[in-house]
């Protein structure tokens, strides 16, 4: 156990040294691949999500939980299989459309929850090979296909539940309990030996998806369980990446090679160490025939997006049905997608986050690569501006060149750059369709200036509790509530000021506008507001109450926006704006935003 331990610590200083990111070598590929195909295909898929006339018993729709669900029997689960059209079934035409849509890899679940393999397994006799004739190996057949088309193979594998096994854990286990030497018995008997297989009879295997989303103290699984089989890929595919759904947490393991976030759960903060994204079309993970509250096209590609610009990936879903077809909507989101990264994929494969603050510009995210001597920024416009001109700012660098990604020509785009502002003249039509990228190219590595509040996309500062110059964390911001009626803000019991720096690249009078909600007397408080050697005093006024919703009882206070009057920038410049809200004795004001324009 001891050396486990310290060779994790080993592994885990060598990472500490890489670029982006706490990326090791083995997860490279992994890293600059981005996006990738998740299939989940199985004896559910002839379910379609009803069992008997009856819909899966929850709401969450996620099909490939009929069997534990509507509470059927293991042999007649497989009744199911007489559904499947195994002359029409053909797993290249999923990797096919996995290559058609810009994807680098794709997982399947070779054995999901329901403990049924897609391939031969001689360690058990729930699997394809004793259910079809003549045997068909699913896994085979896409290790195959991958081969050919050149694209990763990754193995979803089910370790923790496994409803067939009579040791494998099942939910319903938490009433009746088995011991830990029966869960062995199943982890020896099948896990391992069916990971062998799968790690032996099929080529190179890019990662195992394993899919356990609690931590292994939770669960009956051990450590030392988890950890033999790791060891046992590590053994067997040296390069197969293992994902922290094995049940050990990267702080706990930093052998782990990539993190996966929780269903449907995208990014919200830069990380260095490599993470992805599970995500589905519409609910289902199986295939659902009454589930199709489909993402947009523009939503998916978003995710992506935002998901590459913090470092990490984005695995999409498909869930063919019996006979292999994938649903139309799924095959025409992401068939749109494909076209998309075939004109924009620069900015998307092996790039990275830039280390700007994520939520700085209003008009969408940044993703950039390094060039021999500089970097070059790649700026998805997910809104293009109604003015034609976009503001990027915090860059301490003048642009070496600025064009649109969708063009070959490359033609400059007319920018004007000065100090840590750029500004970028739009042509009137967005080329692309979702989301346009314009590419610019720094000669060296641009340097960064830190905590600044951008001009927004109507030529304005939005100056907030969360983008306050320094100390950003220790600010308290209570949640928005009730559908966000009630909208982010601080309670201000006691004086405080709050400080923003911005850049004014359009000197000038600029007026100031506060929001804020107070339910006391009138001029029982202050708000002063200073910048650029002038201060505006404004006495906090009553906001009043206001109506959520019609006739339910719902009365909220009014958060209002007020007009302070104008502060004078004489030059072009950096420029601190303090905000002081001062409450009488005993009252609270609760402080929403100021607006600087
Ligand atoms: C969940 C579900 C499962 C699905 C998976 C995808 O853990 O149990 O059905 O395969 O997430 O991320």
């Amino acid at each position: 156990m001891k050396h486990v331990l310290s060779f994790s610590f080993l592994i885990f200083m060598a990472l500490s040294v890489f670029g982006q990111s706490q990326t090791n070598e083995r997860a490279k590929w992994f890293a600059d691949a981005r996006f990738g195909m998740f299939i989940h295909w199985g004896v559910y898929s002839g379910a379609e999500g009803h069992w008997k006339g009856e819909k899966l018993r929850n709401d969450n729709d996620y099909a490939e939980w009929i069997f534990y669900r509507n509470r059927i029997e293991k042999d007649e689960y497989l009744t199911l299989l007489d559904r499947f059209d195994w002359d029409e079934i053909d797993p290249e035409e999923w990797v096919i459309l996995a290559k058609k849509s810009g994807m680098k890899y794709v997982t399947i679940t070779a054995k999901h929850h329901d403990g049924f393999g897609l391939w031969n397994s001689k360690v058990s006799n729930y699997d394809l090979g004793d259910y079809t004739n003549p045997g068909r190996d699913i896994i085979k057949e896409l290790a195959d296909a991958c081969k050919k088309h050149g694209l990763k193979l990754g193995l979803y594998y089910s370790h923790w539940l496994d409803w067939e096994h009579p040791f494998g854990w099942d939910h319903t286990m938490e009433l009746n309990p088995i011991s830990q030497e029966e869960y062995d018995k199943y982890w020896q008997e099948k896990v391992i030996p069916q990971m062998r297989e799968l790690l032996t009879n099929y080529g190179e295997i890019g990662m195992i998806w394993f899919d356990m989303w609690i931590d292994h103290s939770q669960a009956i699984v051990s450590k030392e369980e988890l950890l033999q089989l790791k060891n046992l890929i590590r053994e067997l595919q040296p390069n197969c990446l293992v994902n922290s759904r094995l049940g050990l947490t990267i702080e706990e393991d930093p052998d782990i090679d990539f993190k996966t976030l929780g269903d449907n759960q995208l990014g919200d903060k830069k990380e260095d160490f490599p993470w992805q994204s599970p995500a589905t079309v519409a609910h289902s993970w199986g295939f659902h025939s009454s589930d199709s509250q489909w993402k947009s096209t523009s939503t998916l590609l978003k995710s992506l997006i935002n998901n590459v610009s913090l470092n990490g990936n984005f695995m999409l879903n498909i869930g063919p049905r019996a006979n292999g077809d994938v649903p139309f909507e799924i095959q025409q989101r992401m068939l749109e997608m494909g076209e998309w990264l075939n004109v924009n994929g620069e900015s998307i494969y092996g790039a990275e986050a830039f280390d700007l603050d994520k939520d700085l510009h209003d008009w969408g995210k940044i993703t950039c690569r390094k060039t021999e001597n500089g970097e070059k920024l790649f700026l998805h416009v997910f809104n293009w501006p109604l003015s034609k001109k976009l503001y990027l700012t915090g860059i301490k660098a003048k642009p070496e060149k600025v064009y649109l990604l969708a063009d070959k020509q490359k033609s400059p785009l007319h920018f004007s750059s000065e100090n840590v502002f750029t500004e970028i003249e739009l042509p009137s039509l967005q080329p692309d369709p979702y989301v346009s990228v314009i590419v610019v190219e720094y000669k060296t590595k641009p340097e960064i200036e830190d905590g600044l509040v951008a001009k927004n996309q109507e030529g304005g500062f939005s100056l907030t509790p969360g983008n306050v110059y320094e100390n950003r964390d220790e600010i308290q911001i209570e949640k928005k509530e009730r559908g966000g009626t009630i909208p982010e803000h601080v309670t201000i019991f006691k004086p405080q000021k709050f400080l923003w720096k911005i850049y004014v690249d359009e000197p000038g009078k600029k007026s100031v506008d506060v929001s804020y909600s107070f339910q006391n007397k009138n001029g029982s408080g202050m708000i002063k507001v200073s910048a650029a050697g002038g201060s505006l005093v404004h006495e906090v006024e009553n906001t009043g109450k206001t109506v959520g919703e019609a006739n339910s009882n719902w009365v909220i206070d009014n958060y209002k926006s007020n007009p302070l009057g104008a502060l004078y920038f004489a030059d072009k410049g950096f420029y601190i704006v303090e905000l002081e809200v001062v409450p009488a004795e005993g009252e609270s004001i609760l402080f929403q935003w100021a607006w600087l324009k």
